[in-house]
């Protein structure tokens, strides 16, 4: 199978995967594996192709970082020089944004059960927008808001009743969600009069995710139908005019050379148009347009490098081939059954490719990342690269076995960086005590 080259990515004369003109076994050589390798010139690529799409429509937009997808300093820091704005879902991700140096205009919060201290944190912060989610958030913010004497900024996130025909867990705009207030039932109507009877919090616009990696339109302009449908109605019966309309994230990306995605600003165009045409039918004035894509802007350009150790052939049955991580730094393929493809990264080989399962060190049969997967044959301490890895994988790794979680390095023009180290044993028992 041939590999998956994105961005500055491509085999060199010698028949080695290189990033950013950085050769794979150099950045094993410095950081060791497993290891994630971000394309930073991907990364901005993917956040100006948002940006430039927006702007070349000469629409009022934010392109806000879902940082959920990949978070540490260095990725704040990186796309607030593209000027992009950030979705963050806990103090852990807010905190980490603020010491970025992040502005916290630029920020918006996100949660389903955002805690009192949250909150707090959130609104003395300064943070530029609060996105409601519950009944119980109102009371809380309304709380903290009267007691510190502060405007918040706020929307309140709808769920528009939209199947964006993806993976059901990952699937966040539907009906039977734990997110946002319901449409149908009148939730979002009751959220929005307990709102605006609250005096510090000020109503900007509502908000929908319809999912993650949507591979075409349909759901985004059903949903932009649907949320026209919301504004209307507030206008008529409360004479409420949006100036923001937020449509989430959830643009596809290619795992496998089977996925088709339609390119960043195909999304960007296509959603626009609608909310343009919309506006137009009904009478509204075209409103700010935010959206929130996590998983395209980063997910291309991350690729994980593993060491091949051991291997089990099971002669008829299955070629287990086992690397040095696993679930902890991807769960993924645990988790969703998420399919990924992965080369042979440090050599060429004219030898005909076989059929192994690449597994982790894991103590779990579970621990699988890519079934039934064509690749060169191998030996043991080669290279294997798999690719898209840049979203949800490092922001989900866990220490399960109390194995490390790996480093991260940028890597642009023959440079990397190293921007999250590598854990080490200590690191184990940072957090234990010993028992008295
Ligand atoms: N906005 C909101 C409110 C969200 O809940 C999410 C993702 C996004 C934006 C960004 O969506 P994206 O552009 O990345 O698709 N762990 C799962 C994905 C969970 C997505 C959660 N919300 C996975 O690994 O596939």
């Amino acid at each position: 199978m041939e590999p998956l080259l994105f961005g500055t990515s491509q085999i060199n004369k010698q028949g080695e995967l290189e990033i950013g003109k950085c050769p794979v076994t150099e950045l094993v050589k410095d950081y060791g594996t497993p290891l994630f390798v971000y394309d930073t010139a991907l990364i901005k690529q993917q956040a100006r192709d948002f940006k430039e799409t927006f702007e070349a429509l000469g629409v009022k937009h934010r392109v806000v970082y879902a940082s959920k997808a990949f978070t540490c300093k260095a990725i704040y820091q990186l796309l607030k020089s593209e000027g992009l704005g950030f979705d963050v879902v806990s103090q852990g991700e807010l905190y980490t944004a603020l010491e970025a140096g992040v502005s916290p205009e630029m920020i918006e919060c996100h949660g389903n059960n955002k805690s009192y201290e949250e909150l707090e944190y959130a609104v003395t912060n300064n943070v530029g927008m609060i996105i409601l989610d519950n009944f119980h958030e109102i009371g809380l913010l309304d709380e903290i808001t009267k007691q510190h004497e502060k405007t918040q900024r706020v929307m309140l996130r709808v769920t528009p009743g939209v199947d964006a025909h993806t993976h059901d867990y990952i699937l966040t705009g539907q009906e039977d969600s734990k997110f946002g207030f319901d449409v149908k039932s009148g939730q979002a109507a009751k959220a929005f009069q307990l709102v605006k009877e609250a005096i510090h919090l000020d109503l900007v616009g509502i908000h929908c995710h319809i999912g993650s990696q949507i591979f075409d339109t349909t759901g985004f302009s059903v949903a932009t139908e649907k949320m026209l449908d919301i504004l209307i109605s507030w206008r008529d019966q409360f004479d409420f005019v949006a100036p923001i309309l937020n449509l989430g994230g959830g643009f596809g990306v290619k795992y496998t050379s089977g996925d088709q995605p339609l390119p960043s600003n195909e999304y960007v165009k296509q959603m626009v148009e609608k909310v343009k045409s919309e506006c137009n039918k009904r009478n509204y004035p075209l409103p700010e347009i935010w959206i929130e894509p996590g998983r395209s802007i980063v997910a291309e350009a991350g690729t994980s490098l593993y060491t091949v150790g051991s291997r089990k052939d099971v002669e008829g049955v299955r070629h287990f081939l086992a690397v040095d991580g696993g679930m902890g730094d991807n769960i993924r393929p645990a988790l969703y059954g998420a399919t990924y493809q992965a080369f042979l990264a440090n050599r060429q080989t004219e030898e005909n490719q076989e059929q192994v399962t690449l597994v982790g060190k894991y103590c779990e049969s579970g621990d699988k990342l890519i079934e039934d997967l064509m690749l060169s044959p191998t030996q043991p301490g080669d290279i294997i690269a798999m690719t898209t890895t840049g979203a949800y994988g490092y922001s989900m790794a866990n220490n399960y076995n109390r194995n490390q979680k790996p480093a991260v390095v940028f890597v642009e023009d023959g440079k990397s960086q190293l921007v999250i180290r590598r854990e080490s044993v200590k690191d184990m028992i940072r957090l234990d005590l010993d028992l008295k």
